[in-house]
């Protein structure tokens, strides 16, 4: 068994191998409903516990439908209904859920959360979304790249805003999978330093560029973020604002990009903020591909977790 932590965590190889999987398993599901169960059903007899320490729609709903849809069941849990929440130790809480249960997928503020949980899980544990990095939504987005628009490698990816989570998991797939991203959003909130060297030192070109007019030229896919995310304090919300505004991505910015350049969003979106309702529902946009496909991608990484 294998936890999936992180991309620059994963061997190359088996990412690879996760996203060609992801379009097979989908494929076999064509024309399906969507209760009937997969061709192949390596989850028989699983048992998968999902943990929300923050909210969630697509995470929560994709992994419990992908589950079933495998032939396993599913517990959703509230960390802060459960003793975790209310003093037990995340390493006892990992021993005990390791006594019932297959696999853990956990949503949590801090990364020490769940690097400990799988510090001390004899089941795999699944990387929901930390403060930090958000690497199932990223094995979807390039899931969904490559479908429209065949290998990813090569390619060059405009991440527009803040430099948060998602940000993080792109640009350790951006290593991984060898494309080049331009940063382009605020000083104040730039990546990680180590996120940019680390994949700089895989040999992929990362750039920060202030002018976002400047920054996607050429690119082959422009991505936006929420402006304050689940971990930010409400009370920055004001300074974020005003801070990223030049950063929205509307039709005058998509124009600047290559004419048949994609557009994504991991969702929720805050319509007319980070981008307009136009680019949204546009002809570049493909978000809706995005939420569906954490489905499919999931699957695809408990089974490489499990070894089924
Ligand atoms: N993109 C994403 O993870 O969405 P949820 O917060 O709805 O799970
Ligand atoms: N950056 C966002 C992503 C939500 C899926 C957040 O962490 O709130």
């Amino acid at each position: 068994m294998q936890h999936f932590l992180d991309i620059h965590h994963t061997d190359p190889a088996d990412l690879r191998t996760m996203i060609d999987e992801a379009r097979r398993i989908k494929a076999g599901r064509e024309g399906l409903p969507k209760v009937a169960p997969d061709a192949e059903l390596p989850l028989q007899n699983h048992m998968v516990a999902l943990i929300f320490d923050k909210p969630s729609t697509r995470t929560r709903v994709s992994f419990d439908v992908g589950v079933r849809q495998m032939g396993g069941q599913t517990m959703v849990l509230s960390g802060t209904d459960m003793q975790l929440g209310h003093g037990e130790s995340i390493a006892d809480t990992a021993r005990v859920l390791s006594r019932y249960v297959d696999m853990i997928m956990i949503r949590t503020f801090e990364e020490q959360t769940l690097l400990e949980l799988a510090e001390y899980a004899t089941i795999p544990v699944i990387n929901g979304l930390t403060n930090r990095t958000h690497p199932c939504q990223i094995m979807a987005d390039v899931m969904t790249f490559e479908e429209h628009r065949g290998p990813i490698k090569g390619k060059k990816v405009v991440w527009c805003g803040d430099g948060n989570n998602v940000c993080a998991s792109f640009l350790h797939a951006a290593g991984q999978f060898g494309f080049d991203m331009v940063f382009t959003g605020p000083e104040q909130l730039d990546p990680e330093r180590e996120f940019i060297e680390l994949a700089r030192s895989k040999g992929v070109r990362v750039t920060i560029e202030r002018d976002a007019h400047t920054a996607v030229q050429g690119a082959d896919l422009v991505i936006a973020d929420t402006w304050v995310s689940m971990h930010d304090s409400q009370t920055t919300r004001g300074r974020r604002h005003n801070l990223l505004r030049s950063y929205q991505v509307n039709d005058d910015l998509m124009a600047r990009a290559n004419p048949d350049a994609l557009f994504m969003h991991c969702l929720p979106a805050h319509r007319d903020e980070e981008v307009t309702s136009a680019v949204m529902d546009g002809p570049h946009s493909v978000i809706f591909d995005e939420a569906e496909n954490r489905l499919h991608a999931q699957k695809a990484i408990m089974r490489w977790c499990l070894q089924t």
